[in-house]
């Protein structure tokens, strides 16, 4: 008999198999993807006390004593501010990653609620995503760790640096100029 704490709850669980089968086949928490089966994805991440693992490549054994949370497992802050997040700078696709990818941030953001593009980056090795790139992702992590530091959700373009938003301003004025000069020709 393994034990262990899903989502908070405590589970027994008879015999060891492997942990992502546990959770999708009999646990039923289908937020946890089969990406891969092979440890390359990350798209079958979960917390493991607090740091993110793919369970694809555990048994339920490993996480005996332990305390394992999926997606389903967040707060429903935590859920609003990560969707808002992802949603608002357009760092969705298909979406199949994102569990994972959510999964990685959280375990960073739980520890450092400021971190640097680095640290992002280095969060996010294990996993990947084929539709996005990875500068949209990490804007939304920056996005969520603000919203989470300081309690409120706000506009994208609000969160960008000053230097930022100006360089867009100037850049679409060309454009426009561009657009209003060809329209003449
Ligand atoms: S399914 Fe586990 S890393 Fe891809
Ligand atoms: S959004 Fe499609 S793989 Fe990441």
């Amino acid at each position: 008999m393994f034990k262990f704490t899903l989502n908070q709850n405590d589970v027994a669980v008879d015999a060891d198999k492997n942990l992502l089968e546990y959770l999708r086949e009999d646990a039923h928490l289908i937020s946890v993807k089969d990406g891969c089966a092979e440890g390359v994805c990350g798209s079958c991440s979960v917390l493991v006390d607090g740091k993110a693992w793919r369970t694809c490549k555990l048994t339920i054994a490993k996480v005996q004593g332990k305390a394992v949370t999926t997606l389903e497992g967040l707060s429903t802050r935590e859920k609003m501010i990560y969707s808002w997040a992802f949603g608002e700078v357009g760092a969705v696709q298909c979406g199949f990653c994102m569990p994972g990818v959510v999964i990685s941030a959280k375990s960073l953001l739980d520890q450092n609620l400021s971190p640097t593009s680095a640290e992002i980056k280095n969060a996010l090795r294990y996993n990947l995503c084929r539709c996005t790139g990875y500068l949209k992702i990490e804007r939304a992590i920056q996005l969520a760790s603000q919203a989470l530091r300081d309690g409120e959700i706000f506009s994208a373009e609000a969160a960008r640096p000053k230097w930022e938003r100006a360089w867009f301003a100037w850049t679409l004025k060309i454009s426009c100029w561009g657009q209003v000069n060809l329209s003449m020709i």
